[in-house]
């Protein structure tokens, strides 16, 4: 044996690790991502149209199902999101309120009726872990909302505080077959609430229709209603919207037949999260091929 070939060794698992560790620095599966900011000027109060989420959770990936809350058509719960003006976020702030699933249970059913994790095959308690992490450690800070409890609860008193299905109802907007124009739903909203409220839809990957996904109540710092202008949604004409205004938006009351199957026409993030991994792999396999190689 000669010297070089120890050398050569020592070289070799000198590179391996640093190699190991450039890898390592991969995004991790379920981290939060951090915003570098945590401050934030007012809440979005999201609900959504459980019919429309049901039907992109199935879209995402082939063999998705939902769990549906009681009752499919009506209003749930889709969060309470901190936001600074001009921006999205903050998310995943510093906090010392870990999610702990127990402070949920004084009123997990309420939580399972109207605040409803319909992205059926996950952990039970993923969407509201998600949540948390996400937006309810931001929100944190106000005096309103500085605990689990605090936050979901006032999730669910918002919800019914704003029936969404009986102020569209007043101006004659209900779930069926018909569809609306973005500024009718947007007005209907704010001629009861009076502030302007966001109008989300979702394209059906399938049919292009264009579907009510959410819609977004906003308050201040004091949970006062005040105007979602200043959100960074598309603004046009008087409406908050990303709707396609040049479509009629459904508002369905039961799921479309799903004899049809779908095509995922898109990368989601579990499908990158699983490339991601398989390319790791791939890389520590050919690596190791290598040194395999190179040694022998
Ligand atoms: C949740 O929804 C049910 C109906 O689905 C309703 O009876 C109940 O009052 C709601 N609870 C809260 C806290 O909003
Ligand atoms: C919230 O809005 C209400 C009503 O417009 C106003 O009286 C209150 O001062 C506002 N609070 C904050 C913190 O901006």
């Amino acid at each position: 044996m000669n010297v070089y070939w120890h050398y050569l060794q020592i070289v070799c698992t000198f590179l391996a690790l640093q190699y190991v560790n450039t890898l390592s620095h991969l995004p991790k599966s379920g981290k939060c991502p951090e915003t570098k900011y945590h401050d934030w000027d007012y809440l979005v109060f999201s609900q959504r149209w459980p019919i429309t989420a049901c039907l992109l959770w199935e879209e995402k990936k082939e063999g998705n199902a939902c769990d549906m809350p009681p009752a499919m058509a009506t209003w749930n719960v889709h969060g309470i999101w901190p936001t600074k003006t001009g921006m999205e976020g903050p998310f995943c702030c510093p906090s010392a309120i870990h999610f702990d699933p127990t402070q949920l249970q004084p009123f997990l059913t309420d939580l399972n009726n109207n605040w409803t994790n319909i992205e059926g095959g996950t952990k039970e308690y993923s969407f509201w872990r998600h949540e948390w992490e996400k937006h309810g450690t931001c929100a944190s800070v106000s005096p309103f909302l500085n605990s689990i409890q605090n936050y979901f609860r006032q999730g669910l008193e918002w919800n019914k505080q704003y029936k969404l299905s009986n102020i569209l109802e007043q101006s004659k907007i209900v779930a069926g077959t018909s569809g609306y124009s973005p500024g009718q739903i947007f007005d209907a909203v704010k001629s009861v609430i009076k502030v302007k409220p966001t109008i989300q839809c979702e394209v059906d990957h399938k049919t292009k229709e264009s579907m009510i996904s959410e819609i977004r109540i906003c308050f201040n710092k004091s949970l006062e209603p005040i105007d979602c202008d200043h959100s960074d949604s598309v603004t046009s004409g008087a409406a908050i919207t990303n709707c396609d205004l040049n479509k009629p938006v459904m508002y369905f009351s039961e799921m479309p037949s799903t004899d049809m199957s779908y095509e995922v026409d898109y990368i989601d993030d579990g499908f990158r999260q699983h490339f991601e991994e398989q390319m790791y792999y791939l890389q520590v396999y050919k690596f190791l091929k290598f040194i395999i190689w190179f040694t022998t």
